[in-house]
């Protein structure tokens, strides 16, 4: 199972700022038998995001993308619009099921506008930015993600 992880932060893009939530995605997923073929920053650039989630999906064929960050209500946040953009059919379960994780942990989990779905054989799942959210979400998403991905095949 091969997987692209792309942190979007204009910080973490600059270099100042550690990114700490790409990297525990990374060492998640590998501890789990992924690989992880891609790991990037971006800055919250829609024309950038969506070149690179194209790129992953049609020429890598990758099973699977997280993205992390930029999913808020900042004026910079595209991660949504970018992700919307490239899809073929939107998964609204998955990302209902992110937000209801972290309900149980706090009320701005409102906040994170994350989407996901498919575009061709690619599961493609917008996470919120902070390492602490994605320790909340990750170990009881990743039996829906892999559940999904070989349903995907
Ligand atoms: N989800 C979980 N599980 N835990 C969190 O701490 N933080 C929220 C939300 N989702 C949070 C969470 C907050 S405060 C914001 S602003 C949004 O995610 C958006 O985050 P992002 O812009 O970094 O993607």
């Amino acid at each position: 199972m091969r997987c692209g992880i792309l942190t979007l932060s204009d910080k973490g893009a600059k270099r100042e700022r550690e990114d700490l939530s790409g990297e525990y995605l990374k060492k998640f997923l590998e501890e789990r038998g992924w690989e992880v073929c891609f790991y990037q920053i971006l800055p919250d650039e829609k024309d950038k995001i969506i070149a690179l989630l194209k790129s992953w999906c049609d020429d890598f064929e990758l099973d699977l993308i997280l993205t992390t960050g930029g999913t808020g209500v900042h004026p910079r946040d595209v991660t949504p619009e970018a992700t919307k953009d490239i899809l073929d059919k939107e998964i609204p379960g998955i990302a209902e099921y992110i937000r209801y994780i972290s309900f149980s942990k706090t009320p701005r989990a409102a906040l994170s506008r994350g989407l996901s779905g498919l575009r061709k054989k690619t599961l493609i799942i917008n996470l919120p930015g902070s390492p602490r959210a994605l320790k909340e979400i990750m170990p009881s998403l990743i039996g829906i993600i892999e559940h999904g991905v070989s349903k995907i095949k």
